[in-house]
């Protein structure tokens, strides 16, 4: 995949949940991790936010299931920060399931996670994916939602604390 370049909103957000003034002028890059280096930085932003904070081992941000999916990757210019990641995992050859959803603490809810769910969207459609699941935190649950996504059923608790949301999106017009 080539590099996207998007430029952030420059004006204030009038609703949502917050008002902000984004990072006006910033230039971010949306790529798919292939180097080992950007690979790290992937997994290593995973673990930052979805693991670390539960203390789980490092390791734990991984599974069997990274080899077969695809990932995406936000990269801050021109430090080369990550700022958000995650996956786009095949369930079927008619289902993807969206997983790792991460964004950097200091960059939450400025629209880099529905970056990086759109970008996971369009690589489902292009492989004529007809719908897509995931399992949403249940602080999560709201951002799915703004992106279109709807709950299914309360699904399951992680490390005995994390209430998890299995949530669905269609994303054909069929
Ligand atoms: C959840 C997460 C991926 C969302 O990414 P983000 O970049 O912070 O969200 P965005 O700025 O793209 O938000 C998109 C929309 O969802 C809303 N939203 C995002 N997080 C929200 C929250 N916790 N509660 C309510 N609304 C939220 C935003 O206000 C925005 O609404 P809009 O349609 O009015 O613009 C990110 O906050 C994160 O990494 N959180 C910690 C880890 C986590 O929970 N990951 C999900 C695992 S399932």
């Amino acid at each position: 995949m080539g590099r996207v370049y998007c430029q952030n909103r420059t004006e204030p957000r009038k609703t949502g949940r917050l008002n902000f003034h984004p990072l006006s002028l910033t230039r971010m890059q949306i790529i798919e991790p292939k180097s080992p280096a950007e690979f790290d930085k992937y997994y290593n932003l995973r673990y930052e936010v979805l693991r670390k904070p539960w203390n789980q081992p490092l390791g734990s941000e991984r599974d069997e299931g990274d080899d077969t999916s695809l990932h995406r990757m936000i990269l801050d210019e021109p430090n080369g920060k990550t700022i958000a990641v995650g996956r786009l995992q095949f369930n079927t050859n008619k289902q993807a399931q969206i997983r790792y959803m991460a964004v950097a603490d200091g960059y939450q809810g400025k629209g880099y996670g529905r970056k990086i769910v759109g970008a996971l969207e369009d690589i489902a459609r292009e492989k004529g994916i007809r719908t897509i699941i995931l399992q949403s935190r249940e602080n999560a649950v709201k951002f799915y939602e703004r992106n279109g996504y709807e709950i299914i059923e309360k699904s399951y608790l992680l490390f005995d604390k994390i209430q998890h949301w299995l949530m669905v999106k269609k994303i054909t017009t069929d």
